[in-house]
């Protein structure tokens, strides 16, 4: 492969880069705050629930004292991946950029949520490979594509049908379902279910420590 400057640039400065460990570790942050970190990643298609939960769980874990951050995709398409398209390389660093910033919170000690089609399992797999083990749950909401396509909410599947938005994922843009995600999820439960579900799983894997005061 050719090398351009760029990318001999790019060596050099990776070469001379080092993952600096802080004076106050991640575990202290988060047993300051009464929990283990961790990320738990909501994957599925345009409308299946995820922002629904992700907040609904956000809400919860904040109201029983935990600290916790939700980050979605069409939030963050308006800010720090304003820049993307849903492309397959638009969206890969979208995905890298969501999970780097993460993978930040979770440093910082918190619980966080990231809501995010993220349709391929490479890029999953990418997103998965900043956590260290136990510390990543990918959750798949599980919605039948006919079930998103009659909610259409943002009326963005029928603009797909009609051809005015290119590359829909799960119309004309594919979605790889998770083969082995750490919860699944049946998107047409209610949300209180659903959060239950996540709770009770986070709970399982010791995420959510029991509060002894
Ligand atoms: S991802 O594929 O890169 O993970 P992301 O979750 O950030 O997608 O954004 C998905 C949201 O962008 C959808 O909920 C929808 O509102 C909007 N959107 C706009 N165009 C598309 C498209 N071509 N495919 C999917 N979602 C789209």
């Amino acid at each position: 492969m050719r090398r351009t400057t760029a990318s001999v640039l790019k060596g050099e400065r990776d070469r001379n880069l080092l993952w600096q460990d802080t004076a106050v570790s991640k575990r202290h942050r988060a047993e300051a705050k009464g929990q283990k970190a961790c990320c738990i990643w909501l994957t599925g298609l345009s409308g299946a629930g995820k922002t629904t939960i992700a907040n609904l769980l956000d809400q919860r874990l904040h109201l029983s004292g935990r600290h916790s951050y939700v980050l979605d995709g069409d939030r963050c398409r308006t800010g720090l991946c304003r820049d993307l398209d849903f492309t397959e390389s638009g969206r890969l660093e979208n995905v890298r950029r969501i999970s780097e910033v993460a993978k930040l919170m979770v440093d910082a000690g918190l619980i966080v949520i990231v809501s995010l089609i993220s349709p391929l399992i490479s890029q999953r797999a990418l997103a998965r490979s900043n956590f260290d083990p136990g510390e990543f749950f990918e959750a798949f909401v599980n919605t039948p594509l006919s079930v998103c396509e009659g909610r259409d909410a943002k009326g963005l599947y029928a603009k797909a049908r009609q051809g005015i938005i290119p590359e829909f994922t799960g119309v004309s843009s594919p979605y790889e379902q998770p083969l082995n995600p750490e919860i699944e999820l049946d998107g047409r439960m209610s949300p209180d279910e659903l959060v239950a579900i996540i709770r009770q799983t986070l709970g399982v894997a010791a995420a959510l420590p029991r509060r002894t005061a």
